[in-house]
């Protein structure tokens, strides 16, 4: 009889972790695909990270995603980046190699192919409004510049990050124009046709919107990163208006479908996984 292969750890890496739904979608595809591996949640505070990190090869881990607060710090751990996540500064899917550690950002991608293939929205040449300047907005912004859009305006409480994605956009985008924003109202949230929440206002129950009512429209597309079992008071304002809504969940998805196929070469079962996330 054939030895069985040991079960291959994967995970995701973060502090607090222990609320991802990562592994419910990473383990329902694992189960389908009949990959003996299994999906971890390694929550791990600072003060272990390096040790963490120095003990992948010994907990046979060949891969894992990082969240809130590692994916900067974890980017001085690779051996080897992609151009994107270097030009993002944030990795977000790792891949443990014989040669060392590979990090990839699939934050982006995943977003656009959410917005593209489900949500039918096209950024070619449209005006694009984001919320925040954090590692989600440059992953979010760095891929949106590429597909050409007409604007993407960006306002953030730290300007000095609104002007560091700024130049990197301007380096490495294809949008006719960029707007360092220096108010809400600067986002020309009027004429726009998607705004992007990236920030973590709405991730508690009680937060308020981040976005005055008055300045939302019907003809606007709202994506709010956020992902959680309470509707967020942006989205919920963003419907009263009668915008088409997105949250965060669909991105989630996507950003897992490609990390799934980095680590196992497989193509991702999106409806397996999706059904795992409850759904998008
Ligand atoms: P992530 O990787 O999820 O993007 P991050 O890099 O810490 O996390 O970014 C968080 C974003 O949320 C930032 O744009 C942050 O604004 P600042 O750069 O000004 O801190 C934004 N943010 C967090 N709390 C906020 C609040 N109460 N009001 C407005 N913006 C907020």
């Amino acid at each position: 009889m054939r030895k069985k292969e040991p079960s291959i750890i994967y995970g995701v890496l973060g502090y607090p972790a222990k609320h991802s739904l990562s592994p419910r979608m990473h383990n329902a595809a694992f189960e389908y695909l009949k990959i003996r591996a299994s999906y971890k949640i390694f929550e791990i505070p600072p003060s272990e990270l390096k040790l963490f990190m120095s003990s992948l090869g010994r907990r046979g881990i060949k891969g894992f995603n990082v969240t809130i607060p590692y994916k900067q710090t974890v980017v001085s751990f690779m051996k080897k980046i992609t151009p994107e996540a270097l030009m993002i500064g944030a990795v977000n899917t790792v891949e443990v190699t014989k040669t060392g550690l590979k990090g990839y950002n699939t934050d982006g991608e995943g977003f656009i192919s959410h917005l593209k293939e489900d949500l039918g929205f096209d950024p070619k040449g449209r005006k694009i409004a984001v919320l925040g300047a954090g590692g989600a907005s440059r992953a979010v912004c760095v891929y949106l510049a590429k597909c050409a859009p007409a604007r993407i305006a960006v306002f953030n409480r730290d300007r000095s990050k609104t002007i560091s994605l700024m130049h990197a956009l301007n380096v490495h985008g294809s949008c006719s124009e960029l707007t360092a924003a220096d108010s809400i109202k600067e986002l020309k949230i009027g004429d726009a046709d998607l705004l992007v929440n990236t920030t973590s206002v709405g991730m508690n129950p009680g937060d308020p919107s981040p976005v005055p009512q008055e300045l939302l429209h019907k003809d606007l597309l709202v994506y709010d990163i956020v992902y959680s079992k309470h509707q967020t008071k942006l989205l919920s304002e963003s419907r009263e208006k009668g915008c088409r809504v997105s949250n965060g969940l669909g991105m989630l998805l996507y950003q897992g479908m490609l990390s799934f196929g980095i680590w196992t070469g497989r193509k991702a079962p999106k409806k397996v996984m999706n059904d795992a996330l409850g759904g998008i």
